[in-house]
């Protein structure tokens, strides 16, 4: 079919006005949060699953590729087109479809924004726990593929946690549903970890059932500070192996609370070598308990130890937290921050031992590493800001990355935590998983024969 035509036929499906093949729009569908980057052909904004259906059987038959995207806040290139077609703008199906809270779960369309359907549980004293920093933009539909997860998952785990159901377009068209509203089935196998985190390469996600929690009645917030990162991985050690699950345990390293307290000097953080910031939840109590146990547990390893005083207090800790990804890119007018080698993940004992072996790393190559990240899930995020335009910085910086990668795999790691393989990491599965990914590859083969789906991608 030539491409007038497959526009025309796009067109039949889903209305002229949900169609698009302008070059001013195909360029804003070419790139995501990520430095990759890959020209589409064509945009299409479904409204259905028929819709979804219909553009899949289409791009199918004629060998189309077909990319689809939420919020394009991924950093790997997940939802970039590397080899064009059809990229599928999901958000438009954004509904919520049904409030089960009788049973602890909604059903949602995939365009939905993550903090869209907190704020509409929020009522009911419900919550979905998996909470990435860019929760106010990106999607339910990019955090199940993507499986992500963020601040929360130390206590409540990851998007997988909360999916039991899925309503998947496959590459022929099929629509299939797997899952079910039941919190426990071994009926067959789980299809529902096959689609989830599998970054469009399997299928097109239209709809979910996903678990609710009823919202904790207490949070607060401790900030640890210490001289040494390496004592801050020490603590994390110990207060994991307490008993106490904190609901969050993050890390801000040396500059990354400078570039905090630089993006705005009224956060004031704590100046120091790290801090650790734990969020502990539940009943006013066992809240109570927790903190004076943390902070036990911290006190010979920490120089300081702050406990939030209320909820203001607490906000705006949350508040700096979040600030991270914009103070990075603001710090140095003329550097950007480059996402590359910024996910890894290690065994939690490991800890420590990681972020000694960034500092040499940054050391050894001179250039500035920015440590932050969910170190209670043993994920860190290694920001580094380069000049753009200097092939040299960007040579320096892929070796950093490089050694960052093969670190955390040396170590029984993993080079992506929540962020995605994409195409920015497919070069490392073989390492990491090693004939696991010829598996992987099998069932890309056995699901979408014709390649269609998000080629390029996870290393299948
Ligand atoms: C965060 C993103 C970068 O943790 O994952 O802020
Ligand atoms: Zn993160």
């Amino acid at each position: 079919m030539q491409k007038s035509d497959i526009l025309k036929n796009l067109q039949e499906i889903a209305g002229n006005e949900r169609v698009s093949a302008s070059s001013a729009e195909l360029y804003c569908y070419s790139c995501d949060a990520s430095q990759v980057r890959g020209m589409p052909d064509f945009i299409v904004r479904p409204v259905s699953t028929e819709q979804v259906s219909k553009i899949v059987r289409l791009a199918n038959e004629e060998e189309i590729p077909v990319t689809s995207r939420g919020a394009g806040t991924g950093m790997a290139g997940g939802a970039v087109p590397l080899e064009g077609g059809i990229v599928l703008d999901m958000s438009s199906m954004n509904r919520i479809l049904e409030m089960d809270l009788g049973n602890l779960q909604v059903t949602i369309e995939p365009g939905i924004i993550q903090e869209k359907l907190n704020e509409a549980l929020e009522p009911y004293g419900f919550f979905f726990p998996p909470d990435p920093g860019s929760s106010a933009m990106c999607t339910l539909g990019g955090l199940i593929a993507n499986n992500g997860s963020g601040m929360r998952s130390v206590k409540y785990g990851t998007t997988k946690t909360y999916v039991l159901g899925l309503e998947v377009v496959m590459a022929d068209g099929t629509v299939v549903n797997t899952g079910s509203k039941v919190t426990k089935s071994v009926a067959g196998y789980s299809l529902n970890d096959l689609f989830i985190g599998s970054e469009g390469t399997l299928g097109v996600i239209t709809k979910a059932t996903l678990k609710v929690r009823a919202l904790p009645k207490e949070r607060s917030v401790l900030l640890a500070s210490f001289d040494d990162p390496e004592h801050a991985g020490q603590a994390v050690v110990k207060v994991l192996s307490s008993g106490l699950i904190p609901s969050a345990c993050e890390i801000l390293d040396r500059n990354i609370i400078e570039a905090i307290n630089t993006y705005d000097p009224n956060i004031g953080l704590p100046k120091a070598g790290a801090i650790l910031m734990f969020e502990v939840d539940g009943t006013e109590n066992s809240v109570r308990e927790g903190i004076e146990m943390i902070r036990g547990i911290c006190s010979s390893l920490a120089t300081s130890i702050r406990a939030a005083s209320d909820k203001k207090e607490r906000d705006e800790i949350w508040a700096a937290r979040r600030l991270v990804g914009a103070a990075v890119s603001r710090l140095d007018p003329l550097r950007t921050r480059v996402y590359l080698g910024e996910d890894i993940g290690v065994p939690i004992k490991e800890l420590p031992g990681m972020l000694h072996k960034i500092r040499e790393i940054s050391e050894e190559f001179d250039l500035p590493i920015m440590t932050y990240g969910h170190i209670g899930d043993g994920n860190l995020h290694t920001g580094m800001c380069i000049d753009m335009l200097d092939d040299k910085q960007w040579d320096k910086l892929s070796k950093v990355a490089d050694k960052i990668h093969r670190t955390a795999i040396g170590i029984g790691g993993t080079v992506t935590a929540e962020h995605g393989v994409g195409s920015a990491r497919a070069e490392y599965l073989e390492l990491e998983l090693g004939n696991a990914l010829d598996v992987m590859i099998l069932i890309k083969k056995a699901l979408d024969p014709k390649g269609i789906l998000n080629p390029g991608k996870m290393g299948v």
